[in-house]
């Protein structure tokens, strides 16, 4: 089964530019997507609303955050996003017109499923107009049962603990629903709409691209041999994607990892820089890369191993000091956060390895938490 792999979740990895076709497949056509993908219903339903709240646990919650940025940014619409452990015992006011996510790989997730049925619930009582839809990697569960709409990512079956073809699926899917949202809705005009399929169908090569790097990132990997705690720093929907490969790095390595918007270094975790701190920053070149250079500099001045993964034209660092890693030559909106999760996935893997844990098992984790 695991082939050349010595893991599960290093085959998984490696498995993402076919992911990504499978869940692409049937559900766009050259220049715009299906409406279809979403089912029947799904016009009429996403005609009707005015804002998403997103629910989900974990990496799945990280899809989420980053669909945020998408859909406030491109089609302007209202995004709110909650893990669900919290959304459901927190009593919250559900307003009409707003459209559920729940995204998960397994559909099983206990505090998910259970944020569903309370609004559900919610909504009978009021009789509100409050479409579910659910993101799910397992045809036959629990959430694609309770939920008005589905859209099945088609990544296989995941077998490692940590997701990783999952989530860039998740990505996947949360961009057909901002392309099928804003077009239902007159929110996107059809060249935006065709430069957002046309990215997506690069996906696959952009992917296998990032993974070329795979040796590169080996090497990198050992610097994090002796290392107890790391930061991950992001602006825009790289940050969604910084606490991702925080929550990769920690759940595989047991390294303490933590990811902050880089514009709240100031703000404390600054104190923690010294020259023992690796940090890891994911250097897009966009609207926020001279902001994001400026706070580089900050933890530079103060000693801090910089370790920057950045695209073709970001040049970030132009005075020395810093090791970067050119993961990608890609900037588009959408491809970018998923392009830069990937390298950051094999350094997760690769520290892991030097680390000599269980990477397809860690320690006191479970790939379905079917309890609260
Ligand atoms: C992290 C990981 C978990 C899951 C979380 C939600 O690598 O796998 O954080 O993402 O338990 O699981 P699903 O997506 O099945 O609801």
């Amino acid at each position: 089964e695991l082939g050349e792999h010595r893991h599960y979740m290093h085959k998984e990895i490696f498995e993402q530019p076919q992911s990504v076709i499978d869940t692409l497949e049937g559900r766009i056509t050259q220049e715009s997507v299906l409406t279809s993908a979403f089912g029947h219903q799904a016009e009429t339903l996403f005609a009707s609303i005015s804002q998403i709240q997103i629910i989900a646990c974990g990496t799945s919650y990280h899809a989420g955050m980053v669909a945020k940025y998408w859909f406030e940014d491109i089609i302007g619409l209202p995004c709110f996003i909650e893990v669900a452990s919290e959304y459901r015992y927190r009593n919250p006011v559900l307003l009409s017109d707003t459209l559920f996510v729940t995204i998960s790989q397994s559909g099983e997730t206990a505090d998910t499923l259970a944020a569903l049925q309370q609004i559900k619930q919610k909504r009978d009582v009021k009789n509100l107009n409050c479409p579910t839809l659910s993101i799910c990697n397992v045809p036959e569960s629990s959430l694609t049962r309770e939920s008005d709409l589905v859209f099945l990512t088609h990544a296989g079956p995941e077998v490692g603990v940590a997701s990783t073809k999952a989530f860039t699926t998740q990505l996947v899917a949360l961009s057909l629903l901002l392309t099928t949202l804003g077009k239902v809705q007159g929110r996107l005009t059809q060249k935006r709409e065709r430069i957002i399929v046309q990215g997506l169908q690069k996906l696959p090569g952009l992917i296998r691209n990032a993974l070329n790097h795979e040796d590169e990132i080996k090497e990198i990997a050992k610097r994090f041999a002796d290392k107890s705690s790391a930061l991950f720093l992001g602006r825009g929907t790289m940050y969604p994607i910084a606490m991702e490969a925080a929550l990769k790095l920690k759940e595989i390595s047991y390294i303490h990892a933590e990811a902050y918007p880089a514009g709240e270094l100031k703000h404390g975790p600054l104190a923690l820089i010294d020259e023992y701190m690796p940090v890891i920053a994911i250097a897009p070149h966009d609207d926020l890369l001279e902001k994001l250079k400026s706070n580089l500099q900050e933890v530079r001045a103060r000693g801090g191993q910089m370790i920057v993964f950045e695209d073709e034209n970001a040049n970030t660092d132009s005075e020395g000091g810093m090791k970067v890693v050119k993961a990608t030559t890609n900037v588009g909106r959408i491809t970018a956060p998923i392009t830069f999760n990937i390298p950051l996935q094999l350094l997760a893997y690769h520290v892991a390895l030097i680390k000599g844990t269980d990477v397809d098992q860690p320690r006191n984790l479970a790939k379905s938490v079917t309890v609260e």
